[in-house]
């Protein structure tokens, strides 16, 4: 029996996920199997295979492939989306053109598959608010929502034109203890357990009752492993699956988080973030994902609160 051999690069590996996902791949296939990049280093890369890659510069990326006969890619550099409003060009050029050079270097050099992160910035206002579909009419109002867009349907093009194995999720916000978020919309929803187990008040960017998906890590981590084990014949998407976990709003979660701290308080102050938020879903239908590859979230805002306040106490006070 022949037996198979991935080395996995992961691009964006210090971002929110990436510092969260590459551990949970070299617990998968060994410390070795992995290497992991981004812009920049920092200190705890020295745990494992590292390399510093700008994933727009092609022939960086192509001498990492082959310097560590890369078998899979996981794609994670992007701006989101509210640094990308600060910076559209910035955001098309990371976001589009590295993912054209990681569908490039993987033709050029047979890689067998590649994980292609989606967002729910992909729905606009021709979606429905509630339980969006699948299969809704995508008109995004964010550069970063268009090119994820652009991105989904360059996934789907490599895949009909080339065969290249390109799978991809298009997450809900999400939150971890592990890592701090990069810039996007649902950013609050992790700052905010920051600031309650601190001990300080929380100003919030976005109105009390805007409702938006969100996704604990943990469930998402599991997503993305499942989806990239899920034989060829169960993936019917190949643009891009929807993940729900959970759907909340801030008044929401900050009653959630008053049952653990009743003294916490909460204050808003709405910003640009608002106008992105309001163009996003409030819930997603994920049941594609749910026949396609068995997917079932494992966490909802009750439970994620209490992993959440349990673990960053810990972290606070031995700091
Ligand atoms: P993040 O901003 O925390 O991390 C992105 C990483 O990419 C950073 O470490 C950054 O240094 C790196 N990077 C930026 N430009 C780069 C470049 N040119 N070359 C190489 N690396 C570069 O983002 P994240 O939250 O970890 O998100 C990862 C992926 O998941 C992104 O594609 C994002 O769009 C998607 N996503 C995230 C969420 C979320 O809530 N976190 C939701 C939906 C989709
Ligand atoms: N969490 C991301 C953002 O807010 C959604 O893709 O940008």
């Amino acid at each position: 029996m022949e037996i198979e051999i991935n080395n996995i690069l992961v691009i964006g590996s210090n971002g929110q996920i990436g510092s969260v996902l590459t551990p949970a791949l070299r617990e998968i296939h060994g410390k070795s199997s992995v290497v992991a990049s981004d812009i920049y280093k920092k200190q705890d890369n020295a745990d494992g295979l590292f390399e510093i890659l700008d994933a727009t510069d092609f022939n960086v990326l192509e001498n990492i492939v082959k310097k560590y006969a890369i078998t899979q890619i996981y794609h994670l550099a992007a701006i989101l989306s509210a640094k990308g409003e600060e910076n559209p060009q910035l955001a098309w050029d990371v976001n589009v053109n590295s993912l054209m050079n990681v569908l490039e270097v993987s033709i050029k050099h047979n890689i067998k598959k590649v994980f292609y992160p989606s967002s729910i910035a992909v729905f606009g206002s021709n979606a429905s608010l509630f339980n969006t579909p699948q299969n809704a009419n995508l008109n995004p109002a964010t550069i970063y929502g268009v090119s994820k867009v652009a991105g989904e349907n360059l996934a789907q093009y490599y895949f009909l034109k080339y065969g290249l194995d390109v799978r991809s999720l298009r997450y809900p916000g999400i939150i971890g203890y592990q890592s701090l978020p990069g810039g996007g919309t649902t950013d609050y929803a992790v700052d905010i357990y920051h600031k309650a187990v601190s001990g300080d008040e929380f100003n919030c960017f976005l109105e009390s009752d805007t409702r938006l998906p969100m996704i604990y890590m943990d469930d998402a981590i599991k997503a993305t492993i499942s989806l990239m084990e899920a034989s060829p014949e169960c993936i019917k998407v190949r643009t891009s699956y929807n993940l729900s976990g959970m759907s909340f709003s801030p008044e929401e979660i900050y009653l959630s988080i008053k049952k653990h701290y009743p003294n916490f308080k909460i204050s808003y102050k709405p910003d640009f973030r608002q106008n992105i938020a309001n163009s996003w879903p409030r819930s997603i239908d994920d049941s594609s994902a749910k026949n396609d590859w068995n997917w079932k979230p494992s966490y909802d805002l009750k439970n994620m609160t209490r992993v959440m306040i349990s673990k960053l106490s810990k972290r606070y006070k031995s700091a």
